[in-house]
C-alpha cells in the first residue's frame, strides 16, 4: 500500500488504531511512505485484521515460543527482511526490543507514547496522570534507543486533561490526537525531514532540544 517510497513495516500487539490512521492516510495518497507490511506478535491482534482488509501484507510470530528476547527479536528481523523496511513504527508492539534490534535498525525504528516524555515512561499512563492531579496530558512519538521510552523525542500531542477523570476517556481522547500526530511524524521521516544523530532528534536541518508541541483542544 504506497502513497510515497519509504517502505515501512508496522509493528503492533492489539487493537491497531494507530495503524488504522497509518492505513486511512496513505490511501489519501498525502504520506511519503509505502506501507510494505504489518507484523504482530500475536495471533488474535485485530489490528492484523484491519492490515488484511486494507490489502498489506502480515506476518505473525508469537513470542512465547522463543527463550530469549533477543532470538524473538531475531526471528522477527528475518520475517520481516523481504520488505526490506526502511522504517519500522511500532504501534502499540506490547514488547521490550532487545538492544540488538535496536541496533540493527538503528536511527530508523519509532515509537508513540501515551505520556508526554519524560514524563510516565512504562505502563499506566493515564491512571497516573489523573493520580498526579496534572493539568496536561499527550503522547510522544520518538526515536527508539536503547532506554526504554528514552530516545529522542520528536513531536508531542499535547490536551488540557479536564475535565475528564475517567482514564478510559483519557486514553480516547490521547488515542485521538496520536491518530494524527503518528503518521505525521513517520511522513516527516519518509520525506527526510526528520533523522537521529548524535543522540538527538534533527528537523530540517536544526538539532531539536525540545520535541515539536501541537495543542489539541479535544
Ligand atoms: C497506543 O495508545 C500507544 O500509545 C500505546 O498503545 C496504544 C496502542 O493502541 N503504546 C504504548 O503504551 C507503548 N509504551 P492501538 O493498538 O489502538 O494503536
Amino acid at each position: 500500500m504506497s502513497s510515497g517510497t519509504c517502505k515501512t513495516a508496522i509493528l503492533i500487539s492489539g487493537s491497531g488504531t494507530n495503524l488504522q490512521s497509518f492505513i486511512d492516510r496513505v490511501a489519501r495518497g498525502s504520506m511519503s511512505i509505502d506501507l510494505c507490511g504489518v507484523f504482530s506478535n500475536r495471533p488474535d491482534a485485530y489490528g492484523l485484521t484491519r492490515a488484511r482488509d486494507a490489502g498489506v501484507e502480515t506476518k505473525c510470530i508469537e513470542h512465547g515460543r522463543f527463550d530469549t528476547r533477543e532470538q524473538f527479536d531475531r526471528a522477527v528481523t528475518a520475517a520481516l527482511a523481504p520488505w526490506e523496511p526502511e522504517l519500522i513504527v511500532l504501534a502499540g508492539f506490547m514488547r521490550i526490543l532487545s538492544p540488538w534490534f535496536v541496533r540493527h535498525y538503528e536511527g530508523r525504528i519509532l515509537n508513540i507514547h501515551p505520556a508526554l516524555l519524560p514524563r510516565y515512561p512504562g505502563l499506566n499512563t493515564h491512571e497516573r496522570v489523573l493520580d498526579a492531579g496534572d493539568t496536561h496530558h499527550g503522547s510522544t512519538v520518538h526515536f527508539v534507543t536503547e532506554e526504554l521510552d528514552g530516545g529522542p523525542r520528536i513531536v508531542q500531542g499535547r490536551i488540557r486533561v479536564a475535565p475528564t477523570t475517567d482514564p478510559d476517556d483519557l486514553m480516547r481522547r490521547v488515542q485521538a490526537i496520536e491518530h494524527q500526530i503518528y503518521p505525521t511524524a513517520a511522513d516527516w521521516f519518509g520525506s527526510g525531514r526528520i533523522r537521529m544523530q548524535d543522540g538527538a532528534t534533527w528537523l530540517d536541518g536544526e538539532r531539536l532540544d525540545e520535541p515539536v508541541v501541537l495543542d489539541f483542544d479535544l
